[in-house]
């Protein structure tokens, strides 16, 4: 992917992600719209993988036919809104490996520390996609981000279904080689940190919790 940010504006993800933003819409229902929205977007964020060419036989004659080539994708969840997403892309990608980190934020310096980071091996030789529903401040992210690339990674991609425009810029400042493919480029953030308009919180509306 060349450009920085991708927004996917195709009308299915749009309708899906209205619904998701209506607070009246119950949690099953809000699980389910993150899951379809989610294969729609790693539609966006596979379309440029590597192919190579298979023998195979149909029912009439032998052909060489493309199947996707290189190491299996890693795909990492951001705890643990991250997992809503993560779900769709299993969906599509079964043998993807998986990662998890997760990240709290220290109330008195406000930055990300990590209290758990599990990775899947050769991360240097993989696609590696790192999905968040919310890209907030960048904070998460950009840390994530960090980590990933200390563990090996250097073909990264960031998913998401909302960003603020701070967490655009701040992802573009630290992480510039990773595209960003969201649906959604909402108006700014409030100050507690919530993408405005958005649709509150992730984890929560997932969930059930408050
Ligand atoms: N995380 C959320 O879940 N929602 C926001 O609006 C911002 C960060």
């Amino acid at each position: 992917m060349t450009q920085h940010l991708t927004v996917v504006n195709h009308p299915l993800v749009q309708h899906k992600l209205t619904l998701m933003r209506d607070k009246n819409t119950p949690t099953a229902v809000f699980r389910q719209l993150l899951r379809e929205i989610s294969h729609l977007l790693a539609y966006e964020v596979t379309r440029e993988l590597p192919m190579t060419m298979e023998e195979i036989e149909t029912p009439l004659k032998t052909m060489q036919a493309p199947v996707l080539d290189g190491r299996k994708l890693a795909l990492v969840s951001i705890l643990r809104a991250g997992n809503g997403l993560l779900d769709g892309m299993l969906d599509l990608i079964p043998s993807a490996r998986v990662g998890f980190v997760g990240l709290y934020r220290d109330e008195e310096t406000l930055r990300p520390v990590q209290y758990y980071c599990k990775l899947p091996g050769e991360l240097a030789d993989r696609l590696v996609i790192a999905v968040d529903p919310m890209l907030a401040t960048g904070n998460s992210s950009v840390a994530a981000i960090d980590l990933l690339k200390k563990a090996g990674a250097t073909n990264i991609r960031f998913m998401c279904l909302l960003a603020a425009p701070e967490g655009v810029a701040r992802m573009k400042e630290a992480h510039p080689d990773v595209p960003v493919v969201t649906a959604a480029l909402d108006e700014k953030l409030n100050d507690k940190g919530y993408i405005v308009p958005g649709l509150g919180d992730a984890g929560d509306r997932m969930y059930g919790t408050k």
